[in-house]
């Protein structure tokens, strides 16, 4: 799928495959190094390529979705969507997103959500969900625009250099 973004250039939406762990595992390194909106710290991530196939090898399965966006061949950001496993929590769908610092707000991760919210709806998910850390007040308004409302707050469930932070967990119901 392509997408026009906001500087005019075009997004490239796609699956992520095998082939893209090398360039993957330097953007979510990249993302990590920020340290304030992601969960894992840089010596978290995984180590080898071998690793990061892995885990795009897990996302072959029915139930979970990777996606990349692409710009001018590169990969700029990635998002992934989980329905959950087991027959109580199958209505439900997460998310995670991340999109390279100098591509955000030209409409990226709006892109890459819609698409993920669009397939876990054909799934037959019913509820929507993600967590995400209080200080992160460009991810929160996104959710919000794509419909997403504060569920509940887990007070200081993060401690980042010290500092305990808000664990905001946003739902979207589809009815
Ligand atoms: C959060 C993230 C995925 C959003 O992706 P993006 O491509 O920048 O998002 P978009 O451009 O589609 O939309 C961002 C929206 O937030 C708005 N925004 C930007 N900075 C903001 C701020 N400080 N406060 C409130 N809103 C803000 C933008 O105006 C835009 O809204 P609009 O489309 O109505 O103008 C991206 O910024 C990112 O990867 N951040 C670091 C990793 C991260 O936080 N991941 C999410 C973890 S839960």
């Amino acid at each position: 799928m392509k997408v026009k973004i906001r500087d005019g250039r075009c997004v490239r939406i796609r699956e992520a495959k095998r082939s893209d762990a090398e360039e993957l595992l330097c953007h979510i390194k990249e993302l990590a190094k920020e340290r304030i909106y992601l969960l894992m710290e840089p010596e978290e991530t995984p180590k080898t390529v071998e690793e990061e196939e892995k885990f795009i090898n897990i996302y072959q399965k029915k139930n979970r979705k990777f996606l990349v966006a692409l710009v001018d061949g590169r990969i700029v950001g990635s998002a992934d969507c989980r329905i959950g496993r087991f027959r109580k929590t199958g209505h439900t769908a997460s998310f995670g997103v991340a999109v390279r610092k100098e591509y955000r707000n030209l409409g990226i991760g709006t892109a890459l959500l819609s698409e993920l919210m669009k397939w876990a709806e054909e799934m037959g998910a019913e509820k929507l969900w993600l967590s995400v850390f209080s200080t992160n007040e460009r991810a929160i308004s996104l959710y919000k625009k794509l419909g997403f409302e504060v569920e509940c707050i887990r007070n200081g469930q993060f401690r980042i250099d010290g500092k305990y932070v808000d664990e905001i967990i946003m739902a979207k119901w589809i009815r």
